[in-house]
């Protein structure tokens, strides 16, 4: 039975507050094997790690992230929202997320703002032990960073449109992956990218029966919130 690579999507966002270090200690702790974060920028310029554009849902703070400095940021409470015995936790960089257990798990790093793309992959370099993999919706972002770093693993993140022609899309990059929602899966989407030579790791599988769905598909990795459970589901196989 092959190993399937389970990504802890937003760190174990389901019983932590998502894109923080506690979701990621509690990601390692369940024994996932890589950690999913998002990356926007500061106005200053420093990647930061949290999903919206704005800090309204995921913090006590308002308005865009971009907008704010990182001194601003790391003023703002990011755990409260999620419970109230993550008080205190704030927005990290990646940098800290890459110095935190450099070189355990794996981080995909999806960037949510190709203006952070450049310094993404500068931080990527500087932490050479950290095993990253870049991805992203925005093709031409991907395009970018490939041109500018030959060697740098890539994920292929895939929503709408036609997927034969993003896997074209994704084989220009040389994605080592081909990420779609876990509802767009097909035997035929899972064929063609073996055939081609990539991985296909979708998101975001929290049941029994999507992952039941995956493994009958064959994927190779998938995102999921919850990784204890995902992992508990697969001993019990
Ligand atoms: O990387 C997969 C997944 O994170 C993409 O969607 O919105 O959760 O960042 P989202
Ligand atoms: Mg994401």
């Amino acid at each position: 039975m092959k190993r399937l690579f389970v990504w802890a999507h937003r760190g174990a966002s389901a019983v932590a507050p998502e894109n923080t270090l506690a979701a990621f200690a509690a990601a390692e702790a369940a024994g996932a094997h890589g950690l999913e974060l998002d990356v926007q920028l500061s106005s200053d310029g420093v990647p930061v790690v949290i999903h919206d554009r704005t800090l309204n849902r995921t913090s006590n703070g308002h308005g865009s992230v971009s907008r704010r400095t990182l001194a601003q940021l790391k003023q703002l409470d990011a755990g409260s929202w999620f419970g109230s015995g993550f008080a205190g936790e704030t927005i990290p960089t990646l940098e800290e997320v890459f110095a935190w257990r450099a070189s355990r798990l794996r981080i995909n790093v999806e960037i949510k703002n190709a203006a952070a793309g450049k310094a993404v992959l500068d931080l990527a370099r500087r932490f050479s032990k950290v095993s990253v993999v870049v991805s992203s919706f925005d093709y031409n972002l991907l395009r970018e960073l490939r041109s500018r770093a030959p060697e740098l693993p890539l994920g292929f993140l895939w929503e709408r449109g036609d997927w034969t022609v993003a896997l074209e899309s994704a084989l220009a990059c040389r994605a080592e992956s081909f990420n779609p929602r876990h509802t767009d899966l097909s035997a035929a989407m899972v064929c063609a990218c073996h055939q081609q030579g990539l991985a296909i790791h979708p998101w975001t599988v929290d049941g029994a029966s999507a992952l039941q769905n995956c493994l009958q598909l064959g994927v190779d990795g998938l995102f999921c919130n919850d990784p204890a459970q995902v992992l508990t589901w697969l001993a019990g196989r």
